[in-house]
């Protein structure tokens, strides 16, 4: 069994308005007027929003994150955004590697790699996403794929360097459709043997197994307490401060 503290990250993806901070005012709230949380919070909004949520999200304890970074450092790439402006925004974390960023900007696993290392070049903790497709699962191949996204996605650097690996199997996001526990249980398993074997049992036992894909309130707490699950990737709950925090609370 791992030590390693529970991480409940909340991925606005495209949702958030200036009036959204009203709900992480909310969430700031439960937080500091309920009993402390044991879980590590992560909010990553849309990038607009990105300092405003780290300022404000400070004084509870809530910790910012990005959605995505650019391989690159800096320079004439219009429209993205440098893991160096997450971190100076006041982002700690970045998701890299979400099934709709691999869907809809075709990024490889070589890409989301790249993406990883320069997250921890600027000193942040990458969000690494891996997960299958229906399809896959049907034709059982599920650890196979999520396997080899692993070898791929996940740099060496991870051997010395925070990071997170999150399994989001692609047909449980946003259907409300979860595995059962017996199906986590296993993947979160095998994710965890891989990284054992390659990173050596302290690394790859302090590396934090994400799960994500319709985690809700009224599941959390039963796939938070799966083996080798380190903590959650919640997508449509994370938009509520309520449902949050529920989950949240469930660690
Ligand atoms: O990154 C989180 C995610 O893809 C899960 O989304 O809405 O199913 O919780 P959702």
């Amino acid at each position: 069994l791992t030590t390693v503290s529970p991480l409940i990250a909340g991925n606005w993806k495209m949702n958030g308005l200036t009036h959204s901070l009203s709900e992480l005012a909310e969430l700031a709230r439960l937080l500091t007027t309920g009993e402390a949380p044991r879980a590590v919070v992560v909010v990553c909004p849309p990038a607009t929003l990105l300092a405003a949520v780290a300022a404000q999200g400070a004084s509870s304890g809530i910790l910012a994150g990005g959605q995505d970074c650019h391989v690159a450092a800096q320079g004439p790439h219009t429209g993205d955004i440098a893991a160096a402006m997450i971190a100076d925004a006041g982002g700690q974390f970045v998701i890299v590697g979400h099934s709709e960023r691999r869907a809809d900007h075709g990024e490889t696993d070589e890409v989301v790699r790249a993406k990883a290392e320069a997250a921890i070049g600027a000193g942040l903790s990458p969000i690494i996403c891996v997960g299958e497709t229906e399809a896959q699962r049907d034709a059982g191949e599920a650890e196979a794929v999520v396997a080899d996204q692993l070898a791929r996605s996940v740099p060496d650097a991870a051997g010395s360097h925070q990071v997170e690996v999150a399994y989001e199997p692609v047909w449980a996001i946003g259907s409300g459709r979860t595995p059962s526990l017996e199906e986590i249980a296993t993947m979160h398993k095998a994710i965890r043997d891989r990284l054992v074997d390659r990173f050596g049992v302290s690394r790859g036992e302090a590396i934090r197994i994400l799960y994500g894909g319709s985690m809700k309130p009224h599941n959390a707490r039963e796939i938070l307490g799966v083996d080798n699950v380190n903590g959650g990737l919640v997508g449509g709950a994370s938009l509520l401060a309520n449902d949050f925090y529920t989950i949240i609370s469930a660690v």
